[in-house]
């Protein structure tokens, strides 16, 4: 078996991610937003495998409280369990520094997504009218949380 490794992510490994990123959402990210986030000191993962990029999140770190901005795993390499490995370490370092709640937002018409989230002991807290794009419009979000133990 083959072992996955974390590291931070860099703006150099941007364009990279980028790829990824376009490659698994209908409404990807742009490079730009990845560098911004990087440049405001939000923390970024890359979780490789054999040097092969295969998934990545970001992460916001506030006042007690740490926000999960993106998770992605590559579609050849999902249901491996790479995202909860990711989401496990975002809840290490969110705790390390003293954040004492997680949120995220998710799409209702992300069923995948919602699953790992409330198998990982997220809940869902409130709704965000018409926050995400759409190719067609505008989608709600799922507001969810967790309360971390340090
Ligand atoms: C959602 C996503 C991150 C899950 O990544 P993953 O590496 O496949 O997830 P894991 O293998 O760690 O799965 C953990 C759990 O999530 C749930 N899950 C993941 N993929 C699922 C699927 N296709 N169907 C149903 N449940 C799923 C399951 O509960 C799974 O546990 P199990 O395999 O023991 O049943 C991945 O599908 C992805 O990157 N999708 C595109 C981008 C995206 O939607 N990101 C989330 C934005 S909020």
């Amino acid at each position: 078996m083959s072992v996955a490794l974390i590291t931070s992510m860099t703006l150099s490994d941007v364009p990279a991610v980028g790829v990824v990123e376009r490659r698994n959402y209908p409404v990807p990210w742009s490079d730009g937003i990845f560098r911004d986030c990087l440049k405001a000191g939000y923390l970024g993962f890359l979780i490789k495998q054999h040097q092969t990029l295969i998934g990545y999140c970001m992460l916001q770190i506030g006042f007690e409280e740490s926000h999960v901005l993106n998770l992605c795993v590559d579609s050849a390499y999902q249901r491996q369990g790479h995202a909860r490995k990711l989401l496990a370490h975002m809840e290490t370092v969110s705790v390390a520094r003293q954040a004492q709640m997680m949120f995220l937002e998710v799409r209702p018409s992300n069923p995948r997504a919602r699953a790992l989230y409330e198998m990982n002991g997220f809940n869902e807290i409130s709704v965000r009218k018409d926050y995400y794009d759409t190719p067609t419009g505008r989608e709600d979000a799922v507001v969810m949380a967790k309360a971390l133990v340090a």
